[in-house]
């Protein structure tokens, strides 16, 4: 992977990706998490149930879970663990990939968001999944965030905009699909960055990983999981039933 976002631009992403817009879809996921393991939402209490994420990036979903959960980050990318680390300094860091990963312990709990967009491969999928149920302690639950599967899939862009005292960013985001009979799609970043009166722009092209939802859910229960979804706000969550989709709970049995 070689991405300018997680590397040369990682000082422009908090201008692209705001931690505030998190809060409402990381909220579904504590709720699913915390009702899943059978314990309550108790900001602050004394031993707080453990929590993995994959590709946790700048730790904007860790932000909003590191009250109710003890946090261990990891991700590929050093530079956005550094975002994290200055975001979330209380949490654990560990750089990995996610299809290799072994930390040698589990949690409670393991959350893999829109970094598994990265696996472009069935193969990749399953590897990254068999690092999340190796990670779940028995009893313990999965979150499995992709952006969308093939069914929800659609051409799309929107634009991003963010300011900060003399910083300035703008991107066009858009999501399309060479090849409708392969395994990924493409989504191409289009970014004007301002600084002062000075302006550069830069493409990225990120290409991600597509698979239909019986495909998901075989490859969980391959891993061990068994699976169910659970619907997730997208923007506001007053309207959560005109704008939400779903994402995928995975249980880790007792054996
Ligand atoms: C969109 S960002 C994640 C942002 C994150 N959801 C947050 O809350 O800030 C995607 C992340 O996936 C990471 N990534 C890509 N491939 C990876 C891999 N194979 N293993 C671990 N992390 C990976 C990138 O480095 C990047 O930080």
């Amino acid at each position: 992977m070689n991405n300018a976002i997680y590397g040369d631009l990682v000082a422009w992403y908090d201008l692209l990706d705001p931690c505030a817009d998190h809060a409402d879809e990381v909220g579904a996921f504590r709720k699913a998490l915390l009702g899943a393991l059978g314990t309550g939402p108790e900001p602050g209490q004394a031993t707080r149930p453990t929590l993995l994420e994959l590709g946790a990036g700048a730790g904007n979903n860790a932000f909003h879970l590191k009250s109710v959960f003890q946090c261990t980050l990891s991700d590929l990318s050093e530079p956005m663990l550094g975002l994290s680390r200055a975001q979330n300094p209380s949490c654990e860091h560990v750089a990995g990939d996610m299809r290799t990963l072994r930390l040698g312990r589990t949690f409670d709990a393991v959350v893999v968001h829109d970094a598994i967009a990265y696996m472009q491969t069935e193969a990749d999928l399953r590897a990254a999944v068999d690092t999340a149920f190796l990670h779940t302690r028995p009893g313990g639950a999965a979150i499995f965030a992709p952006d969308c599967t093939r069914e929800t899939f659609e051409e799309q862009s929107q634009l991003h905009e963010g300011n900060d005292g003399d910083r300035s960013l703008r991107c066009l985001e858009w999501m399309w699909d060479p090849d409708p009979g392969d395994t990924t799609y493409t989504v191409e970043y289009a970014f004007l960055l301002r600084r002062g009166t000075e302006m550069k722009a830069v493409h990225d092209r990120h290409v991600e990983g597509l698979f239909p939802k019986a495909t998901w859910e075989q490859i969980l229960r391959d891993a061990g999981f068994t699976v169910e979804t659970i619907r997730r706000p997208l923007g506001d969550a007053e309207h959560i039933d005109a704008f939400a989709d779903e994402v995928f709970l995975a249980r880790r049995p007792e054996p």
